[in-house]
C-alpha cells in the first residue's frame, strides 16, 4: 500500500511533490512526508494524520530543492505515527527512503543492523532499507541499493536518495508498482500514472527486478542485477480532468453517477453492429481453447469478489460450466483443485490487489490460464495474465468501488454471452435478448440516479441505526453482500449480509423492534419464497425496505414498510440495477454522519500487501 513520488529538475521540487502525493492519497492516509535536498543537506519533514498537516509544516518552514522524494501511508508495520511515517533515514542522516510494500525479513535485517551499530528510531519495516542501504554503501548508490535489495524478501516500490549523489534518484520496484515519467531537463517517479501526469505523459512501467537511476538528463533503466535494459515508453494518452470531482461533492457519488457511461463504454464496442452477438477478439482466446475449459475459478477481493459472485452465477447459467468463487487470500491457501482446463478469472479495479496478483502466479504455476478483468491497463495483473478484459470504466478515485464493480459485473455478462455463444450454449435468440437488455442498462440506471433524494430520505433514517441486515437470495443475495461492505466500509454502521432463507438458522436471533432490513426482491422465480422471509422479518419488528422490480411493486409492497422499484430487466442483469440503490444509501448515509466519504477510516483504493 502506500504511494511514492519523486522528481528531480530545476524546478522547486516541494509542491510538485505534495501535487503528486495528493493524487496518491488513495493509496493510504495515515501520515505523509517528503525529503528535499537543501542548501543545508537531506533535510525531511513528515507528520501524522492526512497530508493537510504535512502541508501546513511545509508552509511554515518550506523545504526549498529541486531533487527531493515524497511518502503518503497507509500503515502496516508500525501505528500511524510521526516517527512511523516516511522518508526514513539512516544514523548519518545521509541517506533517506521511501518505500511501498512490506520487507518480510525486516527483523532479521534490523538484528544484523543493530549488531553493528546502527540505531532503530521507529518500528517500520522501512528504516531497516535506509540503514540497509548506508551500511552496503561504498561510494555508489545504484550498486549499495541493488546489494540491499537483494537481501530483502517481500514486495517494494523504493525511491533512494543520498547527500553523496545528490544529482541521482534511484527508484526499484519489486512487486509494488512504480512508474517513471520522462520529461524535458526534469524526470519524476509515481505509484500510478495521475501522480505525474501534470508534468509528463511519457512514463516507463517498471517490471518486476527493475530499477531506475533518475538525473535532471536522463534516465537510466536496469535491472537489480545491474544489466542495462531499454524499453519502450508509454505515451499516456487520458488527462486529469477525469480525476476531478466534475462538480460533484465527493469522487463517490461523481462515480456512481458515471456508471451509465462505464456500461456504454465497457459494452458497446463489444457488442456486434447487429446486436446479435459479443466479440472480445482483443482476449486472444481460441474458439478450441474455449471449448476445452471444464470448469472456472473467479478470484478477487472485496468488491471484486462480490462481482466474482455475480460472475459465477452468470457462467453457471449461460454456459454450464461449474465455476468455483473464492476470496484471492484465501485461495491459495486452500490448495485449490487447478488442471489445465481450468479457467481462472481474476478480477481486480487496480489491478495491483497483492493478493489477488498472487493468486493469478499460483494459478499459474500449477498450469491454469488467466483470465484479468481489471480496470488499469499496464497494471501487474494486467501484464501477468494470459488473457484481459479491461473495464472502461475510468479512474475511480473514491476508497468505496462504485463504477468498477457494476463495470465488472458488465465484464462478466460479455464474456458468459462470448462463451455461449462460442461453444453453441444459448439459442441465438436468448443470446440477442440478453444483449438487447444490456442495451438499456445505461438509461435505466439514470433513472435510478434520478430517484437519489427518496434514497437520501432513506439513508437518513437508517444513519440513527447501530446495525442492519441485507437479505436476498440468489444474484440479489450476492447484491446483498456488496450492499452491506458498501454501508460498512462508509458509515461504519455494522450490517451483515444473509441469504434470506438461511436467517431462521440462527440470526433470526438478532432481529428485534425497529432493526432495518433491506431486502432484495428482483429474482422472479424465487420471488415468493423471498417475500415469505421478509414475513418472517417484519414478525419480528423489523422496517423492511424492498428493492424490487418494476411491475411487482404493488404486490410487495403489501409486505415491506417502504419500496424502491428499479426497472425491469433480465434476472440475470438486474445486480447492475439492484445495486445502484444501494451504494446511494450508503453514501448518504456516510454523509448524514459526516464521514470521509471519499476516503474512509482504515482503508486505502490499492491494497498492495497480503
Ligand atoms: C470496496 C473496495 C475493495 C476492493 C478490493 C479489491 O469498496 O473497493 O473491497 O474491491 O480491495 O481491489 P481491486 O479491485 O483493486 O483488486
Amino acid at each position: 500500500m502506500c504511494g511514492i513520488v519523486g522528481y528531480i529538475g530545476k524546478r522547486d521540487s516541494q509542491d510538485i511533490l505534495l501535487d503528486g502525493l495528493k493524487k496518491l492519497e488513495y493509496r493510504g492516509y495515515d501520515s505523509a512526508g517528503i525529503a528535499v535536498f537543501t542548501k543545508n543537506g537531506l533535510e525531511i519533514t513528515k507528520s501524522k494524520g492526512r497530508l493537510a498537516n504535512l502541508e501546513g509544516l511545509l508552509r511554515e518552514a518550506p523545504l526549498e530543492g529541486s531533487v527531493g522524494i515524497g511518502h503518503t501511508r497507509w500503515a502496516t508495520h508500525g501505528k500511524p505515527s510521526d516517527v512511523n511515517s516516511h522518508p526514513h533515514t539512516d544514523n548519518s542522516a545521509k541517506f533517506s527512503v521511501v518505500h511501498n510494500g512490506i520487507v518480510e525479513n525486516y527483523l532479521n535485517l534490523k538484528e544484523e543492523l543493530m549488531a553493528k551499530g546502527h540505531i532503530f528510531v521507529s518500528e517500520t519495516d522501512t528504516e531497516v532499507i535506509s540503514h540497509l542501504v548506508a551500511d552496503e554503501y561504498d561510494g555508489n548508490i545504484v550498486e549499495a541499493v541493488q546489494r540491499a535489495v537483494k537481501r530483502m524478501r517481500g514486495a517494494f516500490a523504493l525511491g533512494v536518495l543520498t547527500e553523496f549523489e545528490p544529482d541521482r534518484l534511484v527508484a526499484v520496484r519489486y512487486a509494488s508498482p512504480l512508474v517513471i515519467g520522462v520529461g524535458e531537463g526534469e524526470n519524476f517517479i509515481g505509484s500510478d500514472i495521475p501522480a505525474i501526469l501534470e508534468h509528463t505523459r511519457n512514463v516507463y512501467i517498471l517490471n518486476d527486478g527493475e530499477m531506475a537511476v533518475l538525473t535532471r538528463n536522463g534516465v537510466e533503466l536496469l535491472t537489480t542485477e545491474g544489466e542495462i535494459i531499454s524499453k519502450e515508453i508509454f505515451h499516456v494518452d487520458w488527462d486529469l480532468v477525469t480525476a476531478e470531482k466534475a462538480g460533484f461533492d465527493h469522487f463517490m457519488l461523481k462515480e456512481i453517477h458515471e456508471q451509465p457511461k462505464a456500461y456504454r463504454d465497457t459494452m458497446m464496442s463489444r457488442i456486434t453492429e447487429d446486436g446479435k452477438s459479443v466479440e472480445l477478439k482483443e482476449l486472444g482466446m481460441t474458439a478450441e481453447f474455449i471449448k476445452s475449459i471444464r470448469k472456472v475459478h473467479i478470484v478477487a477481493c472485496g468488491t471484486a469478489y462480490h462481482a466474482g459472485l455475480v460472475g459465477k452465477t452468470v457462467i453457471e447459467s449461460l454456459v454450464r460450466i461449474p465455476v468455483e468463487t473464492d476470496v484471492a487470500s484465501e485461495y491459495r491457501y486452500r490448495s485449490p483443485i487447478i488442471t489445465p482446463d481450468t479457467l481462472v478469472i481474476v478480477v481486480s479495479q487496480s489491478g495491483e490487489t497483492a493478493d489477488t496478483l498472487a493468486a493469478l502466479r499460483e494459478a499459474q504455476r500449477n498450469g491454469a490460464r488467466v483470465l484479468a478483468i481489471t480496470n488499469v491497463v499496464g497494471s501487474s495483473i494486467a501484464r501477468e495474465a494470459d488473457h484481459v478484459l479491461i473495464t472502461w470504466a475510468g479512474l475511480e478515485i473514491a476508497v468505496a468501488s462504485t463504477k468498477a464493480y457494476t463495470s465488472q459485473l458488465v465484464a462478466f455478462y460479455l464474456f458468459g454471452l462470448h462463451l455461449a455463444g462460442t461453444i453453441g450454449a444459448q439459442e441465438a435468440s436468448f443470446i440477442e435478448e440478453v444483449i438487447t437488455s444490456m442495451k438499456q442498462l445505461p438509461e435505466q440506471v439514470e433513472s435510478i440516479l434520478e430517484q437519489s433524494a427518496v434514497l437520501k430520505q432513506v439513508a437518513e433514517s437508517i444513519s440513527h441505526h447501530k446495525h442492519l441486515f441485507f437479505i436476498g437470495r440468489g444474484v440479489d443475495y450476492a447484491v446483498a453482500q456488496e450492499g452491506s461492505l458498501k454501508l460498512k466500509e462508509i458509515s461504519y454502521i455494522h450490517s451483515e449480509a444473509y441469504a434470506a432463507g438461511e436467517l431462521k438458522h440462527g440470526t433470526l436471533a438478532l432481529i428485534e423492534d425497529g432493526i432495518p432490513v433491506i431486502a432484495l426482491v428482483t429474482q422472479e422465480e424465487l420471488y415468493e419464497k423471498t417475500l415469505s422471509n421478509i414475513k418472517e422479518v417484519k414478525a419480528r419488528g423489523a422496517h423492511v425496505l424492498g428493492i424490487a422490480n418494476a411491475g411487482t411493486e404493488e404486490e410487495v409492497a403489501k409486505s415491506v414498510d417502504e419500496l424502491f422499484a428499479i426497472p425491469k430487466t433480465l434476472p440475470l442483469l438486474s445486480p447492475a440495477l439492484s445495486v445502484v440503490p444501494l451504494q446511494l444509501i450508503s453514501y448518504y448515509a456516510s454523509l448524514a454522519l459526516e464521514h470521509d466519504v471519499d476516503k474512509p477510516r482504515n482503508l486505502a483504493k490499492s491494497v498492495t500487501v497480503e
